[in-house]
């Protein structure tokens, strides 16, 4: 596209798409004013901006892009798949033929269904789990960011504008790695609670004890246990974060991580759950998860194309190790400018982020814009977290390290210029909470 009409388009951005984006992460609200307005184009762990500079990335498609933009491997699977067709009126064999290779992969997936997004999946997984034991309410993890755009999990967010107050009762939440508020809402409602829903990791170390603890409370009150595996599948390791907590999920859910980039979200899990939205079972029909795009071939060929190298280059074992250099890399400069009370780097190897505080460990959106802005106006598209792929090797790290510590240096100085002065480092607004009211 001639950059006339890129600028053209970029200027009414807001005018033609609410929001100027299709994932309110990516939205002009979300990044210091610095950052380039789109992205046109991508390659390995690199990404072009519409202001014409070259990118380190670490957004890397909100994680869906775990082997690198543009891989060669993928294109040729989407290019031999493309020369068979895109959709048809009956089922393609690579349905069947992704759908086997997950369930010979995935010990707790006796069957899968296929979808375009997450939010999707894991509506669905609600719904046969509603379904399944004639029960209403969701246990869901408040500590964890997101699980769908549905009504289920947006009531529980300020966000809940459009939101009907009856279902927004239907969810009750616990907190992660806090057994006893899982326990007191099955005590509370003991026969009224269809699923418990929670990412089995993110940032906090899990208590084993906590994890089988909700496995054993949903077995005990007959709830089914859904676990979300859409950032740590094929990430923490092959088969995910499950496996590495010995977890049996009833019901699980895929999707970053699953097709380079491509939309693919995956529902599994048990068969008699899974069967409710067959064709074949005597019990009442659950209309589960059907559309036009639901198994569009071309990005089921990158997700098979895309488990094949995660499996046979260790992907996994390959992100721990790079993202455990950029953890200390990233520690010691820290330390080095005194910052430790202001920045402090969470999470695991595969899925780290950078929390930006006051020194009493408040955040601080004026002062994480300002960390931004520094970080991307030296050359590396930062959001706060580290999409980590395996594109991401050691010049990446390296420079990252040395970017990074660059940045902090000017952020030194911008906490030593004390708070009244903050605004007067940052250009254009404060980020904002995706989950707000109002704008
Ligand atoms: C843990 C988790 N679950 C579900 C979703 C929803 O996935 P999607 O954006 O594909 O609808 C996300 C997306 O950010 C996620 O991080």
């Amino acid at each position: 596209m001639n950059k006339a009409r890129l600028n053209a388009l970029l200027k009414k951005r807001h005018d033609l798409i609410p929001g100027a984006a299709h994932t309110y992460s990516k939205g002009d609200d979300q990044f210091p004013a610095i950052a380039p307005a789109a992205i046109v184009r991508g390659k390995g762990a690199y990404v072009w901006g519409s202001d014409g500079k070259k990118y380190l990335d670490w957004c890397m498609g909100l994680r869906s892009v775990s082997l690198g933009h543009v891989h060669p491997a993928i294109n040729t699977a989407i290019t031999r798949q493309m020369k068979e067709g895109t959709n048809f009126g009956r089922p393609h064999p690579i349905e069947y033929e992704f759908a086997d290779r997950l369930i010979r992969l995935l010990p707790w997936v006796e069957m899968v269904k296929f979808a375009k997004s997450g939010s999707a999946v894991t509506t669905a997984a609600v719904k046969l789990a509603r379904a399944y034991t004639g029960r209403s309410i969701v246990a869901s993890c408040i500590n964890h960011p997101f699980f769908s755009y549905d009504d289920w999990f947006i009531g529980t967010t300020p966000a809940d504008s459009g939101i009907p107050s009856e279902s927004k009762t239907l969810t009750k939440t616990f907190k992660y790695n806090d057994l006893e508020s899982l326990q007191k809402l099955f005590v509370h409602h003991p026969k009224d609670i269809a699923c418990v829903i929670m990412e089995v990791i993110t940032t906090e170390k899990p208590d084993p004890k906590f994890l089988r603890g909700a496995q054993a409370l949903c077995k005990k009150y007959g709830a089914l246990l859904i676990l979300d595996e859409m950032i740590t599948g094929f990430r923490w390791n092959l088969r995910g974060a499950a496996s590495v907590y010995g977890l049996k999920p009833d019901l699980v859910t895929y999707g970053k991580g699953i097709a380079n980039g491509y939309s693919v979200a995956v529902l599994g899990g048990r068969k008699d759950v899974l069967e409710l939205g067959g064709i074949r079972s005597r019990k009442p029909r659950v209309f589960l998860l059907s559309a036009t795009h639901g198994a569009e071939t071309i990005s089921l060929a990158a997700a098979l194309a895309t488990i094949d190298i995660v499996e046979k280059q260790k992907i996994p074992a390959q992100l721990w190790k790079y993202g455990a250099h950029l953890q200390k890399g990233l520690e010691q400069a820290i330390s080095r400018h005194g910052l430790e009370k202001h920045v402090r780097v969470i999470g695991f190897a595969p899925n780290l982020s950078l929390s930006i505080t006051d020194a009493l460990g408040t955040p601080y959106p004026v002062l994480r814009t300002i960390f931004l802005q520094e970080v991307i106006k030296r050359g590396i598209l930062f959001q706060g977290y580290f999409a980590i792929s395996a594109a991401h090797k050691k010049p990446e790290i390296e420079k990252t390290v040395r970017v990074f510590d660059d940045a902090l240096a000017s952020f030194r100085t911008v906490i030593d210029d004390g708070e009244k002065k903050y605004r007067s480092h940052l250009i254009g607004e404060p980020c904002k909470p995706v989950f707000r009211k109002f704008n």
